[in-house]
């Protein structure tokens, strides 16, 4: 084992005897921000890791293999509900006499091109902006829209939404329709999701819109079912988070040794997940010199899904400064898409 760096007596005790000991006589340095989070994420109590960081090269498959999943509900209900509805979801877009299409996290844009598709049969006078971190998700896009919707013109934004809405909310010369599909929102906290809203309403000017996709409350057992596959699909997922911490941080997480556990709670909506150690253990990460203690059926919480319903959604658009303009849904409104302008 390494040598042991220490702060004199830099031994901290959790509420549960959850300990850890820093090797370092200086604080660390992080050489990425993933190590910084799992540095102050599992020194924490109780320890949590951001579910952005679900989502690396293994993630992203694994993602893409639970959004085929039978349990997994909300791709299919959202991708039946634009076919459904797009063309009163194209009118609402086409008042507004030509429009640049926004696209917040666009993936492989197959919900979209349903829209795309339409809009180009109609003729509207739009430009398709996806906004992706990813220049290859950007490069893939691209290419496939070229290949199947070759008339719609492509602009690909590389860049985390909050600089590319920078960016974008000076730019004036033609109406915005900003698209969040998939219920990315249930992924952030309350506050969270308040602050991000509010973020999107300051790059709107009047007119300009916001089509957001949303889980509903439902069955509580439907939604638990959707993030507890039985091919264990979501498990891997979720456990990718400890395998990505063996690659990327030297550490040594038997990931056999916890369990993928989520949870749904009806009253407030939240669906969360989290691995659960089945024994007492510590673990190593070497890459920050950090002996990580776990009591028996200690969590690390790793992600929210929350569900919304209406009444929770027009509270969300007030704090942040927009209206509901309308909402499309499927016969069990099981998922929702709804159209948010300034207020
Ligand atoms: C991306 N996001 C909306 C998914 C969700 O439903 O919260 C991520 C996911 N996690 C487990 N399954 C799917």
């Amino acid at each position: 084992m390494k040598e042991t760096r220490r702060f004199p007596f830099f031994y901290m005790k959790g509420a549960t005897g959850n300990s850890f000991h820093m090797n370092d006589t200086k604080p660390p340095e992080f050489k990425t921000q993933f190590a910084e989070d799992v540095f102050h994420g599992l020194t924490s109590y109780p320890k949590k890791i951001s579910s952005k960081f679900l989502y690396d090269e293994k993630g992203d498959e694994l993602f893409q293999k639970i959004m085929e999943l039978p349990e997994y509900y909300l791709t299919g209900k959202e991708y039946q509900i634009l076919m459904r509805h797009r063309e009163e979801i194209g009118n609402a877009f086409a008042s507004l006499e030509g429009f640049d299409l926004i696209e917040l996290g666009a993936g492989d844009g197959k919900k979209t091109k349903v829209l795309l598709r339409h809009f180009e049969q109609k003729n509207y006078d739009f430009k398709y902006l996806p906004v992706d971190i990813s220049h290859s998700v950007l490069d893939q896009l691209s290419q496939s829209l070229d290949r199947e919707i070759p008339g719609v013109e492509v602009e690909p934004q590389q860049g985390t939404y909050m600089q590319v809405l920078g960016k974008l909310a000076d730019y004036k010369e033609r109406k915005k329709v900003i698209l969040f599909l998939g219920s990315n929102i249930g992924n952030l906290s309350q506050q969270e999701a308040v602050s991000f809203l509010q973020k999107i309403r300051n790059s709107m000017h009047k007119k300009d819109m916001f089509f957001m996709g949303v889980d509903q409350k439902k069955d509580p057992q439907v939604i638990l079912d959707a993030y507890n596959d039985k091919a264990g699909v979501t498990e891997a997922f979720n456990k990718n988070l400890l395998h990505r911490m063996n690659r990327e941080l030297e550490a040594d997480f038997d990931p056999d040794t916890f369990l993928h556990w989520p949870l749904y709670n009806p009253e407030t909506g939240t669906a969360k997940s989290y691995l659960v150690s089945t024994k007492e253990q510590s673990v190593q990460i070497n890459s920050l010199d950090l002996e990580v203690h776990f009591q028996k059926w200690e969590t690390i919480h790793t992600e929210v899904s929350q569900k919304y319903d209406d009444t929770s959604i027009a509270w969300l658009a007030e704090e942040a400064g927009l209206q509901i303009a309308g909402s499309w849904t499927d016969k069990e409104n099981c998922f929702k898409n709804y159209l948010f302008q300034t207020i």
